[in-house]
């Protein structure tokens, strides 16, 4: 049996197919259309996935959606009503989506696709839970769903069971602790729903200090926080609620300053504001989980939502709660719904007992090589054939060693937003200045954020501080842990200021290729830690297609691209034909 999973029209729309319980492809739409974040609905990803297993559209027996949009088209229509006449213009530039295709979801399925069985609809947090419960290694979990807000839902927790949800409590808009990180976000300069990471990466570089740092007790004054992590904020400092635009003008005279500037200079001030946030954002996850873990009495948890991705947050879980063990969906913001939503019918309505954990995050589209040197040959592009594996372990090990910046694109594209060693930019993490050539030739991103670090697991303890056993979420970069102080300044382009590394851990099964990369480049270094980045540049989705990995290399400063069993060097092809600078922004 075939369930199609569809998030769309919000952010990051995706689709997954789930065959027997099993999910078999899942894509985000971006990679197809190249728009980063792309809402729309997620055509490409769905053809993508009928492709891979060979079926048609009519050959899935249910489509299921990532929320209700009747529930949440109410809590719009609640909000504008409670906001107007403030509301007008948001409410007038927002209906026409909602008519055309957000409340009449069905039409367009069966219209588009031309489907003809039948569509339901998982509410959003439920959707959240599915996507990490149901494909964790536990059989019996509590559940932590935190997001900016789905139909009304901005946090929910609960329990799962085998095949069953339940969630128990929620907080519902407009307090949000999601919204709260993207109103600083806003606050501080970056883009919302895209640059939260970048609000965490900037953290460290303030006062982390809640007794010295001034913005600490002053951001504490827009959020009541309970013992129990349960919350309300102030809404007088925000006005996401009927406008188009999150802080209001109190939020900015609590913060000493207007909005910061995108091109603006980050200041000291910017930098501890960030860290005051994360603090916050902090002390009010782990007072939740903590709480949790009473109501719940379970020592496993798991966590979906955009603020599972807050991974210096959940680096810091097993030691501030009682939990033993933790697992996140790798894509864990709205893109990874779709998964939810399909597992969830599968398993949760239709009974069928659970078959399958997410170990790895390889469900994208492939080339072979026999493709691969179709698009090189029809384009006329120089290249060298490596006669084995092994040729190409030694080869590229030594490129990296050497200092060259290497286009990694093998096997299945990642699901989520992190790369993972299959469309990954790859190099030598001891290079004094690597932090430096990798931002300015090819990343074209700020100067305060670190790379980060790709190390085999059963290396991983002697580098870094981390729990052990590894908790799996490691293996999707998702955890941040201190390196250990005797090799920071070893390998110093992945280390952050504060001194953690956002590592990837990789267990030889997930990916052999990727794993003994490291191991051949550590023969050569000492250190078998690269640095791995996502293959795309600063503004721009991770590459899909062969295309997309030439386009990019040739219209940055990387020097050499692995593709299959192939090696293209950008110095012996036809100068740049991409200027990249002119997408580097976001
Ligand atoms: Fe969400």
């Amino acid at each position: 049996m075939y369930i199609l999973g569809i998030s769309c029209y919000f952010h990051d729309a995706s689709a997954a197919l789930l065959k027997d319980g099993v999910i078999v492809a899942a894509a985000e739409e971006e990679r197809f259309t190249r728009k980063k974040h792309d809402t729309s609905f997620p055509l490409n990803s769905i053809r993508y996935c009928l492709e891979h297993e060979g079926i048609k559209i009519n050959d899935v027996k249910y489509v299921g959606f990532y929320e209700k949009p009747l529930i949440k088209f109410e809590r719009i229509l609640s909000q504008h009503v409670d906001n107007f006449p403030f509301s007008f213009k948001t409410f007038i530039s927002s209906m026409p989506l909602w008519i055309k295709e957000k409340l009449t979801l069905t039409n367009k399925v069966h219209k588009t696709l031309g489907y003809r069985g039948d569509v339901l609809f998982i509410e959003h947090h439920l959707a959240h839970a599915a996507s990490t419960f149901l494909v964790s290694p536990f059989e019996k979990s509590a559940i932590l769903t935190v997001d900016g807000v789905g139909e009304w839902t901005t946090t929910a927790y609960g329990i799962g069971d085998k095949n069953k949800i339940c969630l128990m409590k929620d907080i519902i808009f407009p307090h949000s602790l999601g919204l709260l990180y993207s109103t600083i976000t806003a606050y501080l300069g970056f883009s919302v729903n895209n640059s939260e990471y970048k609000v965490m990466g900037l953290s460290p570089y303030g006062n982390m200090n809640k007794e010295t740092n001034a913005y600490y007790p002053k951001l504490m004054k827009v959020i009541d926080l309970k013992e129990d992590g349960s919350y309300k904020l102030n809404m007088e400092y925000f006005v996401y609620d009927h406008a188009d635009k999150m802080p209001s003008g109190k939020l900015c005279n609590l913060l000493d300053g207007p909005v910061r500037k995108s091109d603006e200079e980050l200041t000291q001030r910017h930098k501890d504001i960030a860290a005051a946030l994360q603090l916050i954002f902090e002390e009010a996850l782990f007072k939740a989980l903590n709480h949790i873990y009473k109501e719940t009495a379970c020592e496993n948890i798991v966590i979906a939502g955009g603020s599972g991705l807050n991974s210096v947050a959940n680096g810091k879980i097993l030691t501030n709660t009682p939990f033993k063990k933790i697992w996140i969906q790798p894509n864990s913001s709205d893109g990874g719904t779709s998964i939810g939503v399909a597992s969830f019918i599968y398993h949760s309505i239709l009974g069928n007992p659970r078959n399958f954990v997410m170990k790895d995050a390889y469900l994208g589209p492939s080339f072979s090589d026999e493709e691969i040197k179709k698009f090189l040959d029809n384009n006329s592009i120089k290249y060298s054939e490596f006669k084995d594996n092994k040729e190409l372990l030694k080869k590229t090990a030594k490129l990296i060693y050497e200092n060259n910046v290497i286009g990694w694109f093998q096997g299945r594209m990642e699901w989520g937003p992190r790369a993972l060693g299959s469309r990954s930019i790859l190099s030598n993490p001891c290079a004094l200045n690597m932090q430096e050539i990798l931002n300015l030739k090819v990343k074209h991103r700020e100067k305060f954020r670190p790379f980060a670090p790709v190390v085999c697991e059963d290396d991983a303890s002697k580098y870094f501080e981390c729990d052990t056993p590894i908790p799996a979420p490691t293996d999707f970069m998702l955890m941040v842990y201190p390196i250990k102080k005797q090799w920071r300044g070893k390998i110093p382009a992945v280390t952050h200021v504060d001194g953690s590394g956002r590592l990837q851990t990789i267990r030889r099964n997930q990916n052999p290729l990727y794993y003994n990369l490291i191991k051949e480049f550590g023969k050569l270094s000492k250190i078998p830690i690269l640095i791995n980045t996502s293959f795309n540049i600063r503004g721009e989705p991770i590459v899909c297609t062969p295309y997309d990995a030439y386009k990019c290399m040739m219209g940055t400063g990387i020097d050499c691209l692995v593709m299959g069993k192939y090696l293209i060097k950008r110095e012996d092809n036809p100068g740049d034909f991409w200027d990249s600078e002119k997408y580097a922004n976001d």
